[in-house]
């Protein structure tokens, strides 16, 4: 059946290992172990027909900026996250939407992004703590033409239908 690749990006911390192993093993991870790069793959029904995502879960921190460009070639589409809790972690997403324009720009179709902001349970828990409205979130989704979803990778909420929703657009390529 089809294969999807997909590359889940964004700064340190803001919740991609969280959010791939929340879908992939169903579980929470607590502590903050930084990524170098890892590789999943799940078997998944979208629209009633199987596929399988072969997911590839990459650093945020900057010592590994220079394997960006390598990250995000060959993809299927993206998924870029950043935490609720961090201005800067969504200001830090623009460089790999330039690298995504970059990289795919002779491509007829632009691969799909799916903008997920992450750690919405920590901001409702305590909305002291958001840096970033639903509002702005939406207004920097709408300018990178990708899809908007809010998740908790703590609760579970909303993170297999980043996944499913990301098979979606990719079908549509
Ligand atoms: P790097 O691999 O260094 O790029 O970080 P990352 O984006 O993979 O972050 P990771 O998934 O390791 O999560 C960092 C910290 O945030 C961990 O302590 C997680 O438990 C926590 N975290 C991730 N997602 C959530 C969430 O949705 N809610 C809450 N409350 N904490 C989260
Ligand atoms: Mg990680």
């Amino acid at each position: 059946h089809e294969t999807f690749h997909v590359s889940v990006l964004g700064s340190g911390g803001v919740g991609k290992s969280a959010l791939t192993l929340r879908f992939v093993k169903d579980y929470f991870v607590r502590d903050w172990d930084p990524t170098i790069e890892d590789a999943y793959r799940k078997t998944l029904e979208v629209q009633d027909q199987l596929c399988m995502l072969e997911i590839l879960d990459t650093a945020g921190q900057d010592d590994f900026e220079s394997l960006r460009a390598q990250w995000m070639m060959d993809k299927d589409g993206y998924i870029f996250v950043y935490a609720m809790d961090s201005r800067t972690s969504l200001h830090e997403l623009q460089p790999f939407f330039e690298l995504h324009l970059q990289i795919n720009e002779t491509k007829r179709n632009l691969p799909p992004i799916i903008l997920v902001a992450n750690k919405k349970d920590l901001v409702e828990q305590d909305p002291a703590k958001r840096q970033v409205t639903s509002e702005d979130g939406r207004r920097v989704a709408a300018s990178y033409n990708a899809v908007y979803m809010e998740t908790s990778a703590l609760t579970g909420s909303n993170v297999n239908a980043i996944f499913e929703q990301f098979v979606i657009e990719a079908r549509k390529k």
